[in-house]
């Protein structure tokens, strides 16, 4: 399972989507949809890019109430996606409401990925609006214990917290892993970027990569590097 790139299709359109799309004519990218393009289109969007081939990541970071999220990822599940995602915070119990309501009668379900902490959160962000004290990484590592616990199949998480989420959670819980750049790409406002083949060797199983592909002169090639360098 993993090693695989998927490209965040960030955009604000199912046109603007679909024109990016079309110019892949061999191999389909595992594709992130998240709240801009589905909030844009709403679930047919999500159809449409499957029923083009592709494998889908659902990025809407659930949150709210146990009861709420199950239902809700009981509709998610019905669109056949591969991966979606909820907060972490929003505690064990909501996760495990999660994987009931994400559960088909026939026992299969898309992979279930927690988010962590946010990469805009920072240790002075947490301590003040969230009185969270704890150093952030062993709070992220509280988090994917728990997800793991919850029995939820990986983490959204900064590909250099990879290796030590593996060395808590095992190496078949996944890492999914946003803030990857080119090393003699533009960095935009991501932070703590890392290269995909760095990413790879830190143990990232998916990264998440936005805007070095979807604004590149040339998308194609810059998912094939993507690839080649992750993934080859
Ligand atoms: O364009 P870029 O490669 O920065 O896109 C990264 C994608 O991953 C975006 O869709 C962004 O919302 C998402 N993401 C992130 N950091 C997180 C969680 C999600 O960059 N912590």
């Amino acid at each position: 399972m993993g090693k695989d790139v998927i490209v965040a299709c960030d955009f604000d359109s199912a046109e603007k989507t679909f024109a990016f799309l079309d110019r892949f004519t061999g191999r389909k990218p595992f594709v992130k949809i998240g709240m801009e393009l589905y909030y844009a289109e709403g679930p047919s969007i999500v159809r449409a890019v499957k029923e083009r081939g592709h494998r889908i990541f659902l990025d809407l970071k659930l949150h709210d109430i146990p009861n709420t999220v199950k239902k809700a990822m009981a509709v998610l599940s019905g669109l056949d996606v591969d991966m979606c995602n909820l907060h972490a915070a929003g505690t064990r119990e909501m996760m495990e409401a999660a994987l009931e309501g994400l559960t088909r009668p026939d026992g299969s379900r898309p992979l279930l990925i927690a988010v962590t902490q946010l990469t805009s959160t920072d240790q002075a962000r947490m301590e003040r609006d969230l009185l969270i004290r704890e150093p952030i990484a062993e709070v992220v590592l509280h988090y994917a214990q728990t997800a793991r616990d919850a029995g939820l199949d990986g983490v959204v998480c900064s590909p250099m917290e990879a290796d030590r989420v593996h060395a808590a959670c095992g190496r078949s819980f996944l890492t999914v892993t946003p803030g990857v750049r080119f090393a003699d790409g533009d960095r935009g406002d991501q932070r703590r970027v890392t290269t995909p083949a760095e990413a790879k060797r830190i143990g990232s199983d998916y990264i998440v990569v936005g805007r070095p592909i979807t604004a590149a002169p040339d998308p194609v090639a810059a998912y094939e590097r993507c690839v080649r360098e992750f993934a080859g």
